[in-house]
């Protein structure tokens, strides 16, 4: 048995070593800085600052990645939510939308913040920066609410 537990913790040891040499994509894509959301919205300088310091890391091509974004396996997470956060949502590519698309968007946007989901648990819990109070978060949720509105015609 406890020569089970030796190769077993070789075998971890081994598999964690491997895993820092899985090719990740830790980008941050060019892209026409005309066509960014704070830009193209002109935010005023509160929305500003949360939008930046909440939800740039994975929905822009402005990603700050931490020291342990090198470090497997935080690393797979992190590149996993900044891949997947900038295909359901780009700020950084925000004028190439369609103007329905947007405007969805900017409902789901306002949701997303008001109901808590957004930012990411997980993602507060090492970036307390981006943890909103309530004030904050309605702040937020209002603003984006109102370009909802104005995205819709109304
Ligand atoms: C740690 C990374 C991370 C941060 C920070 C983050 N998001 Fe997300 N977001 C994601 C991921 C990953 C998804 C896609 C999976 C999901 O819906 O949970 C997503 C999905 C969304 C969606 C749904 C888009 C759609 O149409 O499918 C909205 C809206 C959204 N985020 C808004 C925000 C806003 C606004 C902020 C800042 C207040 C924010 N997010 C901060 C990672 C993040």
């Amino acid at each position: 048995m406890r020569k089970f537990f030796r190769y077993a913790l070789i075998f971890l040891a081994v598999a964690l070593v491997g895993l820092q040499f899985v090719p990740l994509k830790r980008d941050n894509p060019t892209s026409d800085p005309a066509q960014d959301f704070i830009t193209a919205t002109q935010a005023p300088a509160e929305v500003t600052t949360l939008l930046k310091t909440a939800c740039y890391d994975c929905h822009s091509h402005k990603t700050v990645y931490p020291w342990y974004a090198k470090v497997a396996p935080a690393s797979l997470l992190i590149v996993n939510h900044v891949q997947e956060g900038r295909h359901h949502l780009n700020f950084s590519t925000w004028t190439t939308y369609p103007a329905g698309k947007a405007a969805h968007k900017l409902e789901e946007c306002a949701e997303e913040v008001e109901e808590g989901h957004m930012p990411i648990g997980n993602y507060t819990w090492l970036h307390s920066e981006a943890k909103l109070s309530e004030a904050q978060r309605k702040l937020l949720a209002d603003w984006f609410s109102a370009e909802y509105k104005k995205a819709k015609g109304g």
